[in-house]
């Protein structure tokens, strides 16, 4: 299992990756799997600016697609001094693959929150209401 500093440091070399040519807020996220395995993603933005995918959403949609099923952490870092939280969709989509993970959030020097992601979307909608 990571440490803390390594999974945000990873999260901040994915930022790096970040195609965000319209917003100029480049986004990186660093998920760690029960393995240990850590899955990067980036925002990705698009002209349309309405098909841009956030970098928390990017990470989970890979890991998912690797096979990986069950998470650990999330680490986001942005280059903002408040923290930059993970938005409305990208908290339903980290809650149906993560449940309720540990959500570290950063900037390029420091960590900036911690969060459990219950505590982000405290009354979630998930498949236990499909019944
Ligand atoms: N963005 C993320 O990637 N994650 C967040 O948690 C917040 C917002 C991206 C989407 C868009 O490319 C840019 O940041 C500005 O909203």
């Amino acid at each position: 299992m990571a440490d803390d500093a390594t999974l945000v440091q990873t999260a901040r070399a994915a930022r790096e990756r970040a195609f965000a040519p319209y917003s100029k807020f480049k986004v990186g996220a660093a998920l760690e799997a029960a393995d240990g395995m850590i899955i990067t993603g980036c925002n990705v933005e698009n002209s349309t600016y309405g098909l841009t995918v956030c970098a928390e959403r990017v990470a989970v949609l890979k890991a998912v697609s690797e096979g990986y099923r069950e998470f650990r952490r999330v680490a986001v870092v942005a280059d903002t001094r408040a923290p930059t939280p993970p938005c409305g969709p990208c908290r339903q989509i980290l809650w149906e693959f993560c449940g309720d993970i540990e959500v570290v959030l950063a900037n390029l020097t420091e960590e900036t929150g911690r969060y459990r992601l219950k505590e982000l979307l405290p009354l979630p909608f998930d498949a236990r209401l499909l019944g």
